[in-house]
């Protein structure tokens, strides 16, 4: 790396996805950045220019700010404290087997800039973008910096929380124009620099104590995942009423007390997040002796929504057991090769066991949804699980068709296409495909949530 250039003003720890969309960000709005990963093949790709995820719009931005020099992969964690006053860790927090939330990867992180900054003897402003349980960042992430080096919090070193409200799918325009930026921080000093960072970015500063800001990621994700469980809960109740659930949501929703966002029906959320932050929440608060039955509720719909998705499916063809059926779209949502939580694996679990084969498709997530299931899973489905090279090849000779995560290449699909399958019977999970051109085609459309009068 050359030495010879401006000093890169933010260090990133983590270049994951929340790490590479803040690292393309700040350098997107003129900052410069210093990466670093102990994943060495992701560091190599990023420097190379190369986004090792699919994330529509991210590739060009890494691009960019790699040729513009803006953006720098460090070798060592220990370089990048050196370079930058500024250190965000966007580690990953997962769950463990109870729900609570794993700290283990954060406190190592932590851990390594405590001895950095040891080493270095220079006030450094640690910043946890990572989502965390609240009292995190001033609690265990300070106390490790601290015993690292004998250090002292406030004066060699600073614990600030910049909670990630950024959207898997949009992930780059939320990270170039989030709706808002929420700072929790210790001391003035760390809400200057952390103000100075964000000067350039189109969006209101809210800036709150550290526990507050951590508080405030896990509040909305509740809220987020609550809503979509609501909608699925009402989809379920119009399916049996025999009306369609979108024009009844839209109504709902078009009540300014309410608002139209995340009211939509479909196979229950995914992802990273959801799922693990509101388990972590509610675990946090059995700990602390507080009473969670929203998010307990919240858990269950989504979980009861998939198994809803096999039922549909078994009552349109009347019975699963020997069908052939093609689940279509493996990410959890379109326009990102995430896979993970993706509602694909409890469906594709519920059409396996009930006897169903199981032809797999998807146009970018291939890879990473054969990886989140177990080779053990695999062996165990025999010839019943397959994995296609094409919608085309996904289509053809199997009885009926799931559409999942609704990408443009099934929305788009000629309806006439749909006639390959057998039982001409598409689920679609997100009511996006078009029902009036399929029925011309002879083909049955089957919408989630849309009852039949
Ligand atoms: N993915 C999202 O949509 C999203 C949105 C908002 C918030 N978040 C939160 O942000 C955090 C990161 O999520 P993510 O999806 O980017 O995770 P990720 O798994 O994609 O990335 C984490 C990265 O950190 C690296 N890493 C782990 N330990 C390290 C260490 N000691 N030093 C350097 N690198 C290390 C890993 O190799 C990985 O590349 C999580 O807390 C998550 O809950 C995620």
């Amino acid at each position: 790396m050359s030495t010879a250039r401006a000093p890169p003003t933010v260090g990133i720890i983590g270049m994951g996805y929340v790490g590479m969309a803040t690292a393309a960000a700040f350098a997107h709005y003129g900052l410069h950045v210093i990466g670093f990963d102990v994943d060495a093949a992701r560091r190599e790709a990023l420097r190379k220019g190369t986004a090792p995820i699919y994330e529509e719009g991210l590739a060009p931005l890494i691009r960019r700010a790699i040729r513009s020099r803006r953006l720098l992969l460090a070798d060592s964690l220990e370089d990048l404290v050196a370079r930058s006053p500024v250190v965000f860790l966007c580690i990953q927090t997962p769950s463990t087997g109870d729900g609570s939330i794993d700290l283990s990867f954060l406190a190592q992180a932590a851990l390594d800039v405590g001895t950095a900054i040891h080493r270095l003897g220079k006030w450094r402003l640690v910043v946890v973008k990572s989502t965390v349980v609240p009292g995190t960042a001033g609690g265990m992430v300070t106390e490790v910096i601290q015993k690292s080096g004998s250090l002292r919090p406030g004066v060699d070193f600073s614990v600030a929380s910049n909670p990630e409200f950024l959207a898997e799918g949009t992930m780059v325009r939320d990270a170039l124009r989030p709706a808002r930026i929420v700072i929790g921080v210790p001391d003035a000093r760390s809400e200057r620099s952390l103000r100075g960072l964000y000067q350039k970015f189109p969006a209101p500063l809210v800036t709150l104590p550290v526990a507050a800001a951590e508080l405030v990621k896990y509040a909305s994700n509740a809220m987020l995942a609550l809503r979509v469980s609501y909608s699925n809960e009402m989809a379920r109740i119009a399916q049996r009423a025999g009306v369609d659930i979108d024009p009844v949501l839209a109504a709902v929703g078009s009540d300014p007390r309410i608002g139209p966002l995340f009211l939509r029906a479909g196979p229950g959320y995914g992802g990273s997040c959801f799922t693990k932050d509101v388990r972590a929440l509610a675990s946090w608060g059995r700990d602390h002796g507080v009473e969670t039955p929203i998010l307990t509720a919240t858990l269950d719909g989504n979980e009861l929504q998939a198994h809803h998705v096999v039922d549909l499916t078994e009552e349109a063809l009347e019975g699963l057991s020997g069908k052939r059926i093609a689940l279509l779209g493996l990410s959890f949502k379109p326009g990102t090769s995430d896979t993970r939580d993706s509602r694909a694996y409890p469906i594709l679990d519920g059409l396996l066991r009930r006897g169903a084969s199981v032809v797999l498709f998807d146009p970018h997530a291939m890879e990473s949804f054969r990886k989140g299931l177990t080779e053990g899973s695999i062996r165990a489905a025999g010839s019943h699980l397959s994995f296609a090279a094409s919608l085309n090849e996904a289509l053809r000779g199997a009885d009926a068709a799931i559409v999942q995560s609704d990408w443009e290449e099934f929305r788009t699909l000629p309806a006439r296409k749909w006639r390959d399958l057998r039982q001409r019977t598409v689920i679609d999970t997100r009511r996006t495909l078009p029902r009036d051109a399929m029925a011309r085609a002879g083909v049955r459309w089957v919408g989630l949530g849309v009852g039949k009068e």
